[in-house]
């Protein structure tokens, strides 16, 4: 095996090809994510600019959060692709390879983070590029120092232009793969809501039609894996989803980014608007269309919580630009919690007829138990409609993924006690409590059982996983 044999799975394409500063890729065990991290490395080796002897030189830095386990299985991936001898030359005593392809001479420094002095040599190191891999478990301030290292090689007095492309372009990076990381830590947040110059590919589960790796690992890999495994195990290490949160537990077991979150951005349906609206402090709007189908797409969800919005600037600024954006000469419906049908005690008016003032067709929602509205929402995520999930939510209405793959949850106390009741989180609580009464309006009494103004097609009740 050598690097010229490699052809990518498409699942880490997009990684592979990433040109931002930061590249992620998330995914199960044995989805071929280590594998495409070393291969980047001559991917991206190949575009330093050359030297004056024509060689484009570069040095790359591969760690792991300890020595043992670079030793154990990074170093012999990295091996298996760059064989001592063809690729270059391994230096085992300095972990380094001396990797020499064409006119490429990238240094690979192989280091592990076991203590603070392999951290302070790591952060004296001047380099190009910085790979981690099984990233969940590098420290947030080692990956913060060590992306401060990057782009100081080469420097100008050898090539003319630095760590630089053909173009003069910068291309220092950094780069990673992992297991998915538990909710609520660094890693779960930097990788679900991403900077700009930061790519992040979440592969799907390794039990999926779309697990286009599974040529490469052994017949019936992951159904072997997951026998006598808990199901948290098995959600983390072959689903590819987020560990738990040790401070919650999500509210909606039921919700999954894999089924749930459209692939790319749904289009606007020749349907009316329905905005489900939390209108406490800090007002919170889910924005969704039922398709012809019955089966209920989510575009975007809104807070006002930046700086305690009120309910008119909210609609002002953030709502009504939005809908005229997107859904030009829609039918909207807001349907609100009933609560904000009374009068608001400082200004004499209830949030609902600040709605109406502005122009729209309010109505509030059937119920407030809390019981009846996780159960509307419960019901779109555990049905399908033909072979389609009944809940489709875009990728722009990423507060709403956040807060239903789990930020939305019950707190758990430090003795491991969960509450009986969603905990109050802003803008967490509000974006789904805005969620909800969307769902309570769309389902139209399914679950309860009043009639629905529009006749749906057959729906049946599937099991939202793989197993
Ligand atoms: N493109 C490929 N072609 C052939 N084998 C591959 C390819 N990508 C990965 N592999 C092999 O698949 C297995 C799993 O890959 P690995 O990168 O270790 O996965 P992960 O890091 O996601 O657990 C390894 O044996 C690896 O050598
Ligand atoms: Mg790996």
């Amino acid at each position: 095996m050598n690097a010229t044999a490699y052809n990518p799975p498409k699942s880490v394409s997009a990684f592979l090809r990433s040109d931002k500063f930061a590249s992620f890729i998330v995914g199960p065990v044995g989805s071929t994510k280590t594998t495409a991290s070393i291969i980047k490395i001559a991917y991206e080796a190949k575009r330093v600019a050359p030297c004056k002897d024509g060689i484009r030189r570069s040095r790359c830095v591969v760690v792991r959060n300890t020595r043992q386990m670079l030793y154990d299985t990074t170093i012999p991936d990295f091996l298996k692709w760059f064989p001592d001898g063809p690729a270059g030359v391994f230096l085992k005593t300095d972990s380094k390879f001396i990797l020499k392809l064409d006119d490429v001479e990238c240094e690979v420094l192989f280091r592990g983070l076991d203590d603070a002095n392999d951290v302070r040599r790591l952060l004296s190191l001047q380099l190009t590029f910085g790979v981690m891999d099984e990233f969940r478990e590098v420290h947030p301030d080692v990956y913060n120092a060590l992306t401060g290292r990057l782009g100081r090689y080469p420097d100008k007095t050898m090539n003319g232009v630095g760590a630089c492309d053909d173009e003069g372009n910068q291309i220092h990076k950094v780069w990673g793969a992992t297991n998915p990381p538990d909710a609520d830590t660094f890693w779960e947040d930097l990788l679900t809501d991403p900077p700009e110059n930061a790519h992040v590919t979440l592969q799907p589960s390794g039990l999926s039609p779309e697990a286009d790796w599974v040529q490469y690992l052994p017949d019936g890999y992951y159904e072997n894996l997951s026998l006598g495994k808990s199901e948290e195990w098995v959600d983390v290490y072959i689903h590819g989803k987020f560990g738990r949160s040790l401070a919650g537990k999500p509210v909606f077991q039921c919700f999954s980014r894999e089924t749930h979150v459209a692939k790319s951005v749904p289009n606007v349906l020749p349907a009316g608007v329905r905005i489900g609206v939390d209108a406490g402090l800090n007002p919170s709007a889910t924005i969704g269309q039922i398709a012809y189908d019955g089966r209920l797409v989510v575009h975007d969800s809104i807070t006002g919580n930046e700086g305690g919005m009120g309910a008119l600037r909210f609609i002002r600024e953030k709502l009504k630009p939005l809908l005229t954006n997107k859904f030009p000469g829609a039918k909207v419906t807001v349907i609100i919690d009933p609560a904000a049908f009374q009068r608001a005690q400082t200004d004499e008016r209830s949030v609902a007829d600040v709605f109406k003032a502005e122009g729209f067709n309010v109505k509030p929602a059937r119920t407030n138990s809390v019981a009846a509205r996780l159960a509307a929402c419960e019901s779109y995520m555990t049905r399908t409609v033909g072979d389609k999930p009944a809940l489709l939510v875009s990728p722009e209405a990423d507060l709403l993924v956040k807060a239903l793959a789990g930020k939305y949850r019950y707190k758990t106390n430090t003795k491991g006690e969960t509450d009986d009741k969603p905990e109050k989180s802003h803008p967490w609580s509000d974006i789904a409590d805005s969620f909800q009464y969307l769902c309570l309006d769309a389902d139209g009494g399914g679950v309860f059982g009043s009639s629905h103004e529009t006749k749906r097609r057959e729906v049946k009740p599937a099991p939202f996983r793989f197993v």
